[in-house]
């Protein structure tokens, strides 16, 4: 990966999410099975941060958008931190802080966080959610991210999983492709490999429906290695988002229906006996730490 791709990419997506900021706030009120999906990842996030460090600590929210999660640590008492590149999207953040009156404890800052050269061991704790697949090359950051954060902080990352699960069985596109059963055999397969090998040898997809745009998708193995060669060490995970069965971009059930299925997965996965099931949702969530 060239630094003039990366660059290109991220200025495309810069663009983008300038235009994105109303609907991005919206989505967090929806009771659609994707807004759902959004308040469940923040609460994992937060419950991370609730786990592992205590409150009135500097929490640094990072691809933070319209702050929806910033406000809400803020609001449990955390000093928060959110830096994102669009200004629209810090706009809004701006505007729910001070309506939620956390203003006082939450501050917003417009850029890139390995630009900014801020103070080094200044976080207890650094969020990234649906933020690193953005990111070509995420050594940089994740390198930041270990000189932000103070020694025995936590960071807590979200990635969006390759291996999902539930892409087998999109009738139009996925492996599970019924018009062709031969297509239907070889995807199986191609899917059983990645997750043996939890790897791939393609980490850049090109991203939703706009041309030219791409993201990164991890699996976690992948997410695991980035942060320990950075040198973070790994507490725990959680996957979720395990039903959005779709035919092609539309959910096959009713986003009621979806949200069921979700809750009754999420507990089957909390069992032990399918707790590998984890790995294997839309959503993969971890937290690692930085050693003293
Ligand atoms: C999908 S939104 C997630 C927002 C927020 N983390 C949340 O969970 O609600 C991604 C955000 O990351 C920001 N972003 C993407 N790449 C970035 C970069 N290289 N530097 C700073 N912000 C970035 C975008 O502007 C956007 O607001």
């Amino acid at each position: 990966m060239n630094d003039e791709t990366e660059e290109l990419n991220k200025r495309q997506w810069q663009d983008f999410f300038q235009g994105y900021s109303a609907d991005w706030n919206h989505l967090y009120e929806g009771t659609s099975y994707d807004s759902y999906g959004k308040r469940f990842r923040a609460k994992y996030a937060m419950d991370f941060v609730d786990k592992y460090i205590s409150s009135g600590k500097r929490v640094l929210d990072i691809g933070c958008g319209t702050g929806w999660v910033s406000c809400a640590l803020a609001r449990k008492g955390y000093e928060v931190t959110g830096v994102d590149f669009s200004a629209k999207m810090l706009e809004v953040a701006d505007k729910n802080a001070h309506q939620m009156g956390v203003d006082s404890r939450c501050s917003f800052i417009l850029g890139e966080i390995d630009k900014l050269k801020i103070k080094e061991n200044q976080f207890d704790a650094i969020i990234a959610l649906g933020y690193l697949e953005y990111i070509l090359d995420p050594q940089p950051v994740v390198s930041e991210m270990y000189r932000l954060l103070a020694p025995s902080g936590i960071v807590v990352a979200q990635i969006w999983n390759r291996i999902r699960m539930v892409q087998l069985f999109n009738f139009k596109e996925g492996p599970g492709r019924i018009a062709n059963p031969h297509g239907v055999y070889l995807k199986i397969l191609k899917w059983i490999q990645m997750v043996r090998k939890s790897d791939v040898g393609h980490p850049v997809s090109s991203g939703l429906k706009q041309p030219g745009l791409m993201r990164k998708w991890y699996t976690p193995s992948m997410l695991d290695r980035t942060m320990h060669q950075a040198g973070f060490l790994k507490h725990e995970h959680r996957g979720h988002l395990f039903s959005g069965f779709k035919y092609g971009d539309r959910l096959i059930f009713s986003d009621k229906t979806t949200i069921l299925l979700e809750n009754g997965l999420v507990r089957l996965s909390q069992l032990i006996l399918f707790k590998k099931m984890q790995l294997l949702g839309e959503n993969y969530i971890a937290v690692y730490h930085r050693p003293k």
